[in-house]
């Protein structure tokens, strides 16, 4: 039975001002990659280790969410109390990673389509049960010559919408997330224009699907150049951009926006957060979800090595403490140089 309260409750206080959502959700994968950039194996102990040491450092107190794995949302700390429990311990709400990865599009070369809705209530109702409060499905748009379709934004837009309607079912808060790729080398405003389209399409279909607003967190990407641009933009311009995107295309019923992190370097995703929340005039709150600008720093100072626990524990919180201050317009470089 969907709790409406508790999902306004819980969406709230992902997006509480100073605060925001850890995503630690990478697929085996992705962890492996991160993993060999340090010189680590990627074992099962050796993720819960590093994971565990994120969810006892201090940071967490500027943390609201973490979003989990699959595997570490079952998994035990070396104490052997369930990571869950040191989350939640922590004043942090679990949350789970519920889509299962992208395929290819048919007819749209180039273009992927997310999957994971077969049998997803049933998985809902098993995560609940373990004590996640929150999901996430991301969406992935890339840009390129004559991409994307209208077929990727729309078929991507209608699995973020089925998504978000179940998890509400099953009183889960789900973070919507469509992410545009910052991977081309596209100007600003072609990221603009993309990004317009995908916020636009999403929000008709989360109004088929009656999403409630109230209780969802969307997370977007921020409106920049792609990688490979030989026009890079300043903080203001891509601040300016992404909020004037934002208030084109999301009602004002929506909390919170999240942003991802994408490939920003870890100082630019703070201070261009942290611009947009200067300007303000949003009616929704604007915070942070980010995996690489909150953890490639602990994961460097780590390195997999037991005696460099605190430097990682450390490096995270200083991280969470900037991006929760850009999270309220209170961050500057200045702050960057002090220790956390
Ligand atoms: P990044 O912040 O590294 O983009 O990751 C956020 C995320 O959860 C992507 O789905």
């Amino acid at each position: 039975m969907m709790d409406l309260a508790e999902l306004y409750r819980v969406a709230n206080a992902m997006v509480a001002p100073g605060k925001g959502v850890l995503a630690a959700d990478e697929s085996a994968g992705t962890v492996k990659k991160r993993f060999e950039a340090i010189g680590v194996e990627s074992t099962e102990e050796n993720r819960r280790d590093y994971r565990e040491l994120l969810f006892r450092s201090k940071g967490m107190a500027n943390i609201s969410g973490v979003i989990l794995f699959d595997e570490t949302i079952r998994q035990k700390a070396k104490d052997g109390t369930p990571l869950v429990k040191v989350i939640e311990q922590a004043g942090t709400f679990p949350g789970i990673k519920v889509d299962k990865g992208t395929k290819p599009l048919p007819f749209c070369p180039g273009e992927v389509v997310t999957e994971g809705l077969d049998g997803l209530r049933e998985r809902l109702i098993e995560y609940r049960d373990l004590g996640a409060k929150f999901c996430k499905w991301r969406a992935v748009i890339d840009i390129g010559p004559g991409i994307p379709s209208y077929d990727c934004v729309k078929a991507n837009a209608h699995a973020l919408a089925r998504y978000a309607a179940l998890c509400q079912d099953e009183t889960l808060v789900p973070i919507v997330e469509p992410e545009v790729l910052m991977d081309g080398d596209h100007d600003i405003g072609r990221c603009y224009e993309v990004t317009e389209l995908a916020l636009k399409t999403l929000f008709q279909e989360l109004y088929v699907a009656r999403v409630k607003l109230e209780g969802m967190v969307l997370k977007p990407n921020m409106v920049v150049p792609g990688k490979k641009s030989l026009k890079q933009a300043s903080v203001d311009e891509v601040a300016e951009k992404t909020l004037r995107v934002l208030k084109e295309c999301v009602p004002a019923a929506v909390p919170g926006i999240a942003f991802l992190s994408g490939g920003q370097s870890d100082v630019d995703a703070t201070a261009r957060l942290n611009a947009m929340n200067r300007l303000g005039g949003g009616p929704w709150k604007l915070t942070f979800s980010y995996s690489r600008a909150l953890q490639a720093a602990p994961q460097k100072a780590w390195s997999g090595k037991v005696e460099n626990a605190g430097a990682a524990q450390q490096a995270f919180a200083h991280r969470a403490a900037m991006n929760g201050l850009a999270s309220i317009g209170k961050w500057s470089p200045e702050l960057e140089k002090q220790a956390a």
